[in-house]
């Protein structure tokens, strides 16, 4: 009967059905770049330590390189029925190389093997999503410098609330992402150590050398507890939930697109490059873009969820449950890597239809806190006051179906005879939008110096 090379004591054939629930060689194949690194990583220490023979070593470093091109080239094929792909790279190198190849795992288990590789993945995934965002948050700068005259109706509720501009709105967005790519960057950082030499669950009494595979695969420093190593996810869980926070902010960005693109909004013009048509309607020009990043928030979501779950009940210390880390992982970081690429590239592109942002700024009138400030600062009123006769000014202008950026002095004096003719200055809405200097506000001036400091802080990386 033919033997598993993983089961030293089963001697029949497994189940086909055990086969199809239990290999993972299917979507674990993506790891074999990682695989092979720390094996190289692995017999390297082991020869160095005495444990392998330089001749060994020879043909085990020349037939895993061997195997690394011809894998990456798609000369040799992943499916041979093996369990997983450590076990296939083991049973590829036995193949060309004989048995220099079965004493790579000495002092190794698969589930040290497992958690260097996924370990790998991820914290070189960590840097890659973290570039990409330097892109995308270069993208904001970039609209944000053409559009500090550009007024926008900033809102609360949905609904009008006080004037902005709209690279002070860009620059929101930045501040989001640039949260993002540091919580990628801490995350890379507090995962960065080794977990190879744990071996099964308790060390190994071969005389091996952490630090130096630690060395070998750039990882800051070896794990410190062998038990907690080998059933560790939370890197796999964190990489999950910065990416779940991240598209949560992709997605309410989108929202604001699609509803900007609308023909009430008109605030955007996406490229035709990146909208569809319907099959129906002639006329359509649909926000499929923005549509699928909110969508593909919710399949991240799940796969943070999945990974929760699976880990939740796990006794000490690996336990086959955790197999199912995997594809959740590659399914978000593929997801997150291409909807950073496709938001940029829609951003770079997008026409921002600045008369039209201008004109909504006429209606809901955005300079009602500006005239109550006003009375504070002119009449020494309380604020509590002013907001209320404000508020009754306000109704006044509805009545006249005017906005109160458009109130006369002579309509504002018939109102309350204290207003002096400065008080209209107060109401223009790109004075109010302008007087917001404090620190974070969205004045010119205050939008300018954001902007510097997020220039400075991209220089600074
Ligand atoms: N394929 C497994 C995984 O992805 C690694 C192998 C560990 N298996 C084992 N029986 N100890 O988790």
């Amino acid at each position: 009967m033919k033997k598993n090379i993983a089961s030293a004591r089963i001697d029949i054939e497994s189940s086909a059905l055990l086969k199809e629930l239990n290999d993972s060689l299917p979507f674990d194949k993506e790891l074999f770049r990682e695989d092979i690194t720390g094996s190289l990583a692995h017999a390297k220490m082991l020869t160095k330590q005495g444990i392998i023979s330089q001749d060994d070593w020879k043909l085990i470093e020349q037939g895993l390189n061997e195997l690394l091109e011809e894998i990456g080239q798609g000369s040799v094929e992943l499916n041979g029925g093996d369990e997983d792909i450590h076990m296939a790279i083991e049973r590829l190198l036995t193949a060309k190389i004989g048995d220099a190849a079965k004493r790579v795992h000495t002092a190794r288990s698969r589930n040290d093997q497992v958690a260097t590789d996924f370990r790998l993945y991820v914290l070189h995934n960590n840097q890659e999503i973290a570039r990409l965002l330097v892109e995308l948050i270069k993208s904001f700068l970039s609209i944000a410098s053409k559009n500090r005259d550009t007024l926008l109706p900033g809102m609360t509720h949905l609904q009008h609330a006080q004037p902005i501009n709209f690279a002070y709105h860009m620059l929101a967005y930045a501040s989001m992402f640039k949260r993002d790519f540091e919580r990628f960057i801490s995350s890379y950082k507090r995962n960065n150590i080794s977990p190879l030499g744990c071996a099964a669950l308790a060390g190994t009494p071969h005389p091996i050398d952490r630090e130096q595979t630690t060395a070998e695969l750039g990882f800051k420093e070896p794990s410190l507890n062998c038990l907690d190593t080998v059933s560790d996810r939370d890197f796999a869980l964190e990489i999950l939930f910065n990416i779940s926070t991240m598209m949560m902010h992709i997605s309410r960005l989108s929202e604001e697109l699609i509803l900007w693109s609308t023909s009430e909004f008109k605030f955007v013009t996406l490229s035709d490059k990146h909208a569809t048509g319907s099959s129906i309607m002639p006329q359509k020009k649909n926000p499929d873009i923005p549509e699928l990043l909110r969508g593909k928030t919710g399949r991240v979501n799940g796969n943070l969820v999945s990974l929760l779950t699976v880990m939740k009940g796990l006794p000490l210390a690996y336990n086959k449950d955790t197999q199912e880390d995997k594809e959740g992982v590659f399914d978000s970081v593929k997801t997150a890597k291409l909807s950073l690429m496709v938001l940029k590239e829609m951003l770079d592109e997008m026409k921002v239809n600045k008369e039209n942002m201008e004109n909504a700024c006429k209606k809901g009138h955005l300079s009602a806190t500006d005239l109550a400030d006003y009375m504070v600062k002119n009449l020494n009123m309380p604020f509590r006051d002013a907001y209320h006769l404000v508020g009754n000014i306000v109704n006044e202008a509805e009545k006249m179906n005017k906005d109160i950026s458009e109130l006369t002095f002579e309509e504002l004096h018939a109102i309350d005879p204290r207003f002096k003719e400065d008080a209209i200055e107060v109401l223009n809405i790109e004075n109010s939008m302008n007087a917001r200097k404090s620190y974070g506000g969205t004045s010119k001036e205050s939008t300018q110096k954001q902007i510097e400091i997020l220039n400075s802080w991209l220089e600074s990386l």
